[in-house]
């Protein structure tokens, strides 16, 4: 079984990252370093980077980084790949350079969602110095945040990361988004990884043009939201859903657009749970108050 440590870093592209250095600088607050490929390097810790942005033609999310404890992971979670006829590729010389890794694979899901499996990423240990004076992300083990996939081949989807990627379900959702009862309902699955993050992936039955619903980045305190809401109004940013808590990792977030086309969630005060005494539930709504959609999702 494949033993996923944490979500260790995000790739988006766009045509025009100085456009992700304002926003990333300006509304997020994470510092932005030039990558040699023309795209851009955004931290929030001691890491080079925790958000890969990439210059390409598409504004759209591309591809989510695994991180594996160690080499020999690494090389038992290749040969697991084999054994479960998953097609998977090892990641150029220049590829792992780009990504700041020793070694990376790179596969599909079943819903075509693209992921990069790697162990020893790199740090500068550089101090994280945010531009806007955020003093810290919630990173660690815990790693980057959270990202939400579209996953139109739902029942494959979920059985790969459960039976090959080593997944647990933390809750489900299931939601009609119309007020036609003759739709059928659409899934949400909140899933975990080898850390006590409440959900490092969520899988939604459906799909998303710009490959992703939303990735979610946390503050330690919920002034440090407040005042990234004030910084999203002073640059215009577009809301996509309003100040709410979610019910299942009890996260006070808003929600904006990102300049490739999928959005932030940032939020605060995310749920550290203890994965021998949860019990899987089903969730009848994502949220205690808050969080309207229809501002930007409608
Ligand atoms: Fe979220």
């Amino acid at each position: 079984m494949i033993r996923i440590k944490q979500l260790a870093y995000i790739v988006a592209e766009c045509d025009e990252p100085e456009r992700w250095r304002r926003f990333a600088e300006d509304v997020v607050g994470l510092s932005a370093h030039d990558a040699p490929d023309g795209g851009l390097y955004l931290k929030m810790d001691e890491r080079c980077h925790r958000i890969a942005v990439q210059r390409g033609p598409e504004n759209r999310y591309r591809a989510s980084g695994w991180q594996l404890a160690d080499e020999d992971a690494f090389e038992s979670a290749a040969e697991f790949l084999q054994r479960s006829g998953t097609a998977f590729e090892r990641g150029s010389a220049e590829l792992c350079d780009a990504r700041k890794v020793q070694a990376l694979l790179l596969l599909r899901d079943p819903s075509g969602n693209q992921h990069e499996l790697f162990w020893g990423h790199q740090s500068d240990f550089t101090r994280f110095v945010s531009p806007v004076g955020v003093p810290a992300f919630v990173t660690g083990t815990l790693g980057v945040g959270h990202t939400v996939l579209p996953a139109p081949h739902f029942d494959a989807t979920w059985a790969f990361f459960q039976d090959v990627l080593g997944f647990g379900l933390a809750d489900l959702y299931r939601h009609r988004y119309t007020s036609d009862p003759a739709e059928p309902l659409k899934r949400i699955y909140f899933t975990h990884c080898a850390n006590g993050r409440h959900h490092s992936l969520a899988l939604y039955e459906g799909e998303v043009p710009s490959g992703c619903v939303h990735a979610m980045v946390e503050v330690p305190s919920m002034d440090e939201v407040g005042r990234a809401y004030d910084r999203m109004l002073k640059h215009d940013i577009k809301l996509m859903a309003t100040l709410g808590r979610h019910v299942n990792d009890q996260v006070i977030s808003f929600y904006m657009l990102t300049p490739s086309n999928f959005a932030l969630e940032f939020g605060t005060g995310g749920a550290v749970i203890d994965w021998d005494r949860h019990n899987v539930f089903e969730a009848t709504a994502v949220s205690q108050w808050g969080h309207d959609f229809s501002v930007g999702f409608g």
